[in-house]
């Protein structure tokens, strides 16, 4: 049997390459050898009070990209967190066995903390049992996440071990972290910055056309060019050389790589070509995710689907919590 795959993602707008090539690409990857199950976490954004109108439209708009870029619903479920309430009744289990001490000492509690300090509420104050709820409804066994997701794993791992203590029971499993950082390319900013991310503004988006994709490359930071033959590569050109091993051939690396290695590259003739390849990358996602958006149906069956799948996975979990806890099943 396959093992048991779960992931959140949570929906903070519109993916770019760096998401691509990073946890999109590896789900895509798992869902052929794993059980995999995927899910939209929208209670989880509620912890910043988003407007309801928006709600809604951001959950549509990641379902469609995540589709778009070759998640297989048949595959791997995938459902919207708020379509399966059973995931509610484990969180107030968990959260009765877990101590404020603990979820105080969350980093990422704190930060949120401070950035928002008239709104330090219980919800972000037990985000971290509602993810361990998300995992441990469907007794995952792994859970691909970022870095940054360290310390809530931890205390989803804590949640299990001690659950299974106070019952004497050996039924959930402590769900171990799967990074796909490690494996992932990572993607550069077009600012000369080692990341593209959202926040830094560097992005090329899935949804991007071809025009904007090559306003964007060609507006890349680059240097003065190479000083001597075979001469290391500044950060800003090394990010551009990464934008060929992600888009272009090996042939094409190998020719800029060598018109480098002899002083004769041409900064504008190099983005051309990036700009070229990374658009054959992005149009096939960009016209999937406009056919998705177009089909609201579509996506409102898939993601229906894939919540019966979902709460079916999750009830059979909680019928034996709460005949381990002692109520009724
Ligand atoms: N906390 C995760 C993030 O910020 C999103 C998330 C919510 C999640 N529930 C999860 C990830 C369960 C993995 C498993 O990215």
């Amino acid at each position: 049997m396959k093992e048991k795959v779960v992931s959140g993602i949570r929906p903070t707008g519109f993916l770019h390459l760096g998401n691509y090539f990073g946890a999109v690409k590896s789900f895509i990857e798992m869902q052929n050898s794993y059980d995999c199950m995927f899910f939209i976490a929208d209670w989880h954004s509620l912890t910043t009070r988003p407007k309801p109108e928006d709600i809604q439209k951001s959950a549509r708009v990641i379902l469609a990209e995540y589709l778009a870029c070759g998640i297989d619903p048949d595959k791997a479920p995938i459902y919207i967190q708020s379509d399966v309430k059973e995931t509610l009744e484990l969180y107030l289990y968990l959260n009765m066995n877990t101590y404020i001490g603990e979820l105080g000492r969350v980093t990422t509690f704190k930060e949120k903390a401070r950035k928002q300090p008239d709104n330090v509420n219980a919800g972000l104050f037990t985000y971290p049992t509602l993810m361990a709820a998300d995992i441990l409804q469907h007794r995952a066994k792994k859970v691909p996440v970022g870095k940054d997701q360290e310390q809530n794993m931890e205390m989803a791992r804590k949640c299990a071990a001690r659950f299974n203590r106070i019952y004497g029971v050996e039924f959930f499993p402590e769900p171990e972290n799967f990074y796909f950082n490690a494996q992932a390319l990572k993607v550069p900013g077009l600012d000369g910055s080692g990341k593209m991310g959202k926040s830094e503004g560097n992005c090329i988006y899935l949804h991007d056309d071809d025009k904007t994709i090559t306003k964007k490359v060609m507006k890349a930071v680059t240097d003065n060019g190479p000083q001597s033959a075979n001469s290391e590569k500044p950060e800003v050109i090394e990010n551009l050389f990464t934008f060929l091993k992600i888009a272009s051939t090996q042939d094409t690396y190998d020719y800029f790589n060598e018109k480098w290695n002899d002083c004769s590259i041409r900064y504008g003739d190099l983005k051309k070509q990036i700009a070229t390849d990374l658009c054959a990358v992005v149009a096939p996602i960009r016209e999937k995710i406009q056919e998705y958006m177009g089909n609201a149906e579509l996506l409102d069956k898939i993601a229906r689907e894939g919540a019966d799948r979902a709460r079916e996975s999750a009830s059979a979990t909680l019928q034996e919590v709460r005949s381990i806890i002692g109520f009724r099943k």
